[in-house]
């Protein structure tokens, strides 16, 4: 069986979503830069799915690694998925640019830089599929979180203009845009219950997204419509918003 490349794979969700292509008989390309996690992840997975599970380290942030990285994957993924993310501290980047940087580079640079020579080889062969998560974060500048919502926003657009040029080579591109998800991302903060969805719920709707072969998905549901509406939002009003 085809083995799927997931780009950190500690993520929460990606856990998860793991199980799922595990689950489904898929072999596991799975990264992270703790390599402790991963041994045991990828056993787990061994066992339960009788799967191969590959633990690799990559660090989104280290450009120059990411083409001898992908090189040396043997047999090459049929799919990958950027998981990995970075929420930082926003009152911190304000003040130290090196946090701003991380943001940036971690959501944005680091997915860029991997997925182009991904798209690359998909492109070659005329086959594959590319799963990016981004974030409802990104539609909308706010105070409180608008370094990380740049950096998702131009995550978003990066990814639609990929589907856009891997459409003619039948290599497909997700986008997904969850809102708020229990994970260890979001432990310090306090959720709204009804708005927030497990990692499993999330991982969940992006592999039934991926088989109906969807472009762009939101997790949960709902969020379309708020950020629907979170948009139409007038900007001297937007702007009066302490949010
Ligand atoms: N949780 C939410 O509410 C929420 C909402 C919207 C969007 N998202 C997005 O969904 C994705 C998954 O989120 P999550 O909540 O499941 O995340 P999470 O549990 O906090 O995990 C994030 C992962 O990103 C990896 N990472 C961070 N910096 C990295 C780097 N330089 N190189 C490689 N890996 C790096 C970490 O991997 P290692 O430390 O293991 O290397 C970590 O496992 C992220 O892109 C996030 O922005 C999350």
């Amino acid at each position: 069986m085809d083995y799927i490349l997931i780009l950190g794979a500690g993520s929460d969700i990606a856990q998860e979503l793991a199980k799922l292509y595990a689950e489904e008989g898929y072999n596991l390309y799975l990264t992270s830069r703790n390599l402790d996690l991963l041994e045991r992840l990828a056993k787990d997975l061994q066992i339960r799915y009788q799967i191969d599970a590959k633990p690799l380290f990559f660090d989104a942030t280290s450009y120059e690694t990411h083409s001898e990285f992908y090189q040396k994957l043997t047999p090459k993924p049929l799919g990958a998925v950027v998981a990995f993310g970075y929420l930082g501290d926003q009152l911190k980047a304000q003040k130290d640019f090196n946090e701003a940087r991380k943001i940036i580079e971690t959501n944005f640079l680091g997915a860029v830089s991997i997925l182009e020579i991904i798209a690359n080889d998909f492109e070659e062969r005329k086959a594959g599929f590319i799963i990016g998560i981004s974030s409802v974060a990104g539609e909308r500048g706010r105070q409180s979180n608008y370094i990380y919502g740049a950096a998702k926003a131009a995550f978003s657009i990066y990814l639609q203009g990929l589907r856009n040029r891997l459409y003619r080579s039948g290599v497909s591109v997700l986008t997904v845009k969850p809102g708020f998800v229990d994970t260890k991302m979001t432990a310090s903060m306090k959720l709204p219950k009804l708005l927030t969805a497990s990692p499993a719920k999330v991982a969940h709707d992006i592999i039934k997204a991926w088989h109906k072969k969807k472009d762009e998905i939101y997790t949960l549901w709902f969020w379309r419509y708020i950020m629907l509406l979170i948009r139409m939002i007038p900007e001297n009003i937007g702007k009066r918003l302490g949010w």
